[in-house]
């Protein structure tokens, strides 16, 4: 039998920071009002020749040095994406393409922001039933381009970015004893609530605009309620308890959210992974961003136990528990 670990990591911003403070100079806003209701200081956007894909491969390029391993070693690539730069061929595919990769397979997945955590899942399924060996996951996106500029409430909300980690395959004797590599992931979608939050068009069909709708209160009080639950239902799966969790790399949307889910957690501020100060939401990005982040900087270590969660669009929302 396999599990997943994770051993390499990456992240891409794009050079051109926007701060608040400039896009109050186009839209009716606030440096004060955005900081009070999201945390979010700053976000980086594309310019010049950056691409969703351009992001990917950088982020990609990382992990794979990270992890030690060349091009021949990667036999899966999925990126998770709602903001690919062409309808086909998939993102994934440009990226293999682009990094020299000759074997294996390539393809997208879309969830919105918990676009990682559902790709994660379908790479550590393809390890578990020995499909492949080292998948490359990659969450990037572009919002930029998908955002009403003339709407403050979500304008000010995103950034693009991309991070990247690779899941290799390690034999294990016993699966219901695994104490190492994704523990579980816990996977949720209610369609129900798709208007809350949804894109108005589709680039394919050009008489649409194509821009990120959102009713925000109504998001933010089902992100609060169901992400905890999810996190309990993956602690519960495990056995586990809120003590023996050493870090919260969750989803970043807002800050309040996050503080939220810390404390519901009983975990201090420093052990909740934050980057939306700095790179607003990047919805699929945002957790491997964040997790790129913590463990260069040295703050998540091997061996530590990780929660990750994240909601979006759908409603979809999902957690995992990894033990690096
Ligand atoms: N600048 C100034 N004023 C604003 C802005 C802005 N950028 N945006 C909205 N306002 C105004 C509104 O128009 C409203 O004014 P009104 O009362 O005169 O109509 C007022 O501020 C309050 O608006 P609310 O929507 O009630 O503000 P709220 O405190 O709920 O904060 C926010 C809005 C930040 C969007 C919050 O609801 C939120 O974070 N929701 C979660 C949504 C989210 O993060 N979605 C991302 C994708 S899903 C995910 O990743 C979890």
């Amino acid at each position: 039998a396999y599990c997943s670990r994770l051993i390499g990591f990456g992240g891409c911003l794009p050079e051109r920071i926007v701060t608040n403070q400039e896009l109050s100079e186009t839209v009716d806003t606030s440096d004060e009002w955005i900081r009070e209701r999201t945390g979010i200081h700053q976000r980086h956007i594309i310019s010049g020749n950056e691409t969703c894909t351009s992001l990917a491969v950088n982020a990609a390029k990382q992990a794979m040095e990270y992890a030690g391993l060349t091009v021949d070693d990667i036999d899966a690539i999925i990126v998770a994406t709602c903001t690919p730069d062409q309808v086909f061929p998939t993102t994934a595919a440009r990226v293999q393409q682009i990094l020299g990769i000759k074997k294996g397979f390539a393809f997208d997945i879309s969830s919105a922001c918990a676009g990682f955590v559902f790709g994660l899942s379908v790479a550590d399924n393809f390890i578990r039933n020995g499909q492949a060996k080292n998948v490359l996951l990659i969450g990037s996106e572009v919002y930029s381009r998908i955002l009403d500029w003339s709407d403050r409430r979500t304008c000010v909300l995103f950034g693009d970015g991309a991070g990247a980690v690779i899941l290799s395959a390690e034999e294990i004797q016993n699966t219901a004893k695994q104490d190492k590599g994704i523990l579980g992931v816990y996977l949720h979608t209610d369609g129900s609530y798709g208007d809350l939050l949804y894109v108005d068009g589709i680039p394919s069909r050009t008489e649409d605009s194509c821009f990120v709708r959102m009713h925000g209160q109504e998001v933010f009080r089902h992100a609060v309620t169901k992400l905890s639950e999810v996190v309990e239902e993956a602690l519960k799966a495990n056995n586990l308890q809120h003590e023996d969790i050493d870090w919260l790399v969750p989803h970043q949307a807002n800050l309040r959210i996050i503080a939220g889910m810390g404390k519901k957690l009983h975990l201090s501020s420093d052990r909740v992974i934050v980057t939306v100060d700095r790179h607003a939401n990047t919805s699929a990005a945002s957790v491997p961003l964040a997790l790129n982040e913590a463990v260069r900087d040295g703050r998540i270590q091997k061996g530590d136990l990780i929660v990750i969660e994240a909601l979006g669009g759908g409603l979809s929302w999902g957690s995992s528990l990894i033990r690096l």
